[in-house]
């Protein structure tokens, strides 16, 4: 398992639960995740609340293609930080990622890239996959900025990472006008921006680096629209939100590839 985690670019289904859900469903929704028949060359990875990591990580160690994530970790190693969860604890319960950076993460807890950053360190000093999240908000897409702006997220953040580091990373693309609101980014705007991210790590670290991360699309994925945005050049599957609470519409996104 631990190697599948940081397999080049692989065609990735991640869920991102949010504030949601009570144990009872959250175990119901990870077994019925656990018994769907998900395609061979794909890789699930199930966002849950901190409270139900423990147990969905016992649930799902058999299963290779299932992986769960956090969706969030502390910036601190350990310490005197009420209410805020080290990785190194998330490690030793056999969580496999966390999902850093998230835009709800940073609009209501003020989270910047140099932060962010910080809790990648952190993350990967303990062998966490990181499932690192940017995108720009509706003023800034309106204005022409799009491109420039999420440019700008990448180089305070994983852009600071050496070659061997971000080749770790998952990015996700979630552009965010699009979270939540039922409104998606065409797959040609979405294939427009994952185009500009791998260029931008090919600029740096070379094509090989680049061409081997996997970046997702986040924005009201459903089974609707989740084939045409998965079938564009660069996109290499989705962080979903809504749509992943629902076990068949899940599924539906899991076979979208
Ligand atoms: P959504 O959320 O699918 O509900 O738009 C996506 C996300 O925030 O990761």
């Amino acid at each position: 398992l631990q190697d599948k985690k940081y397999q080049m670019r692989n065609k990735i289904a991640a869920g991102n639960w949010k504030m949601n859900l009570t144990f009872a469903e959250a175990k119901t929704l990870n077994q019925s995740i656990l018994d769907h028949q998900i395609p061979q060359d794909v890789k699930v990875i199930l966002g849950s609340p901190f409270p139900y990591l423990a147990q969905l990580c016992e649930l799902s160690k058999n299963n290779d293609k299932v992986f769960v994530a956090a969706q969030d970790c502390s910036a601190h190693g350990k310490g005197a930080y009420t209410g805020e969860t080290a990785a190194q604890m998330l490690q030793s319960i056999g969580v496999d990622y966390v999902i850093l950076g998230h835009s709800e993460r940073r609009q209501y807890h003020k989270e910047s890239d140099t932060l962010i950053l910080e809790k990648i360190h952190q993350a990967q000093s303990q062998d966490l996959g990181v499932i690192y999240c940017c995108g720009e908000a509706l003023e800034i897409r309106e204005a022409g900025n799009h491109v420039a702006h999420v440019k700008s997220q990448l180089s305070e953040s994983i852009l600071k990472l050496d070659a061997a580091a971000i080749s770790k990373i998952v990015i996700a693309y979630e552009p965010v006008w699009a979270i939540g609101t039922g409104k998606t980014a065409s797959p040609e705007q979405a294939q427009e921006m994952h185009h500009e991210i791998r260029n931008t790590v090919a600029a740096q670290y070379g094509d090989e680096v680049a061409n081997g991360i996997s970046i997702l699309y986040g924005g009201s994925v459903k089974p609707a629209n989740a084939k045409e945005i998965f079938g564009q050049a660069d996109v290499d599957g989705g962080l979903v939100g809504g749509a992943s609470l629902k076990s068949e519409d899940f599924g539906e996104i899991i076979q979208s590839f």
